[in-house]
């Protein structure tokens, strides 16, 4: 099977808010973290079997400052302070890949800014 998209708009989101303000997102818009410590998106992830996967991270972030994130996988940090330096501007998109061991069935991949700024503006993750 081909790679499967899934929204950031459409998953759990804790201090932040759903915007299609700025150019460029997929799907009805982004989730704009607020500029926190702690705020956060947490996806569920299917996966058929077992085993290594790449999930993809589709965010703009329009300043000079990186908006690093720890992201978990099934509540363990896989990647702590992941870089998500700038893009050049909020409708200019990038991407950022990890190799994490998915379980079969559901997992939950959280993305956790680190610092005060909040993480970047966040528009989608795709596995596999
Ligand atoms: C601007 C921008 C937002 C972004 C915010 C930030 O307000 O329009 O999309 O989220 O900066 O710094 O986080």
């Amino acid at each position: 099977p081909g790679p499967t998209v899934y929204e950031a708009e459409d998953a759990t989101i804790t201090a932040g808010v759903v915007e299609s303000n700025h150019a460029g997102f997929t799907g009805r818009g982004f989730v704009n973290y607020d500029n926190a410590v702690g705020s956060a998106v947490e996806w569920t992830v299917t996966a058929a079997t077992a085993g290594p996967a790449d999930v993809v991270l589709r965010y703009a972030n329009g300043t000079t400052t990186s908006r690093p994130m720890n992201i978990a996988l099934n509540g363990t940090v896989v990647s702590s302070g992941l870089t998500f330096p700038g893009t050049g501007s909020w409708d200019t998109w990038q991407t950022r890949t990890i190799r994490v061991n998915l379980i079969a069935g559901s997992n939950k991949i959280k993305a956790t800014a680190t610092s005060t700024d909040g993480g970047p503006n966040v528009d989608r993750l795709t596995v596999g």
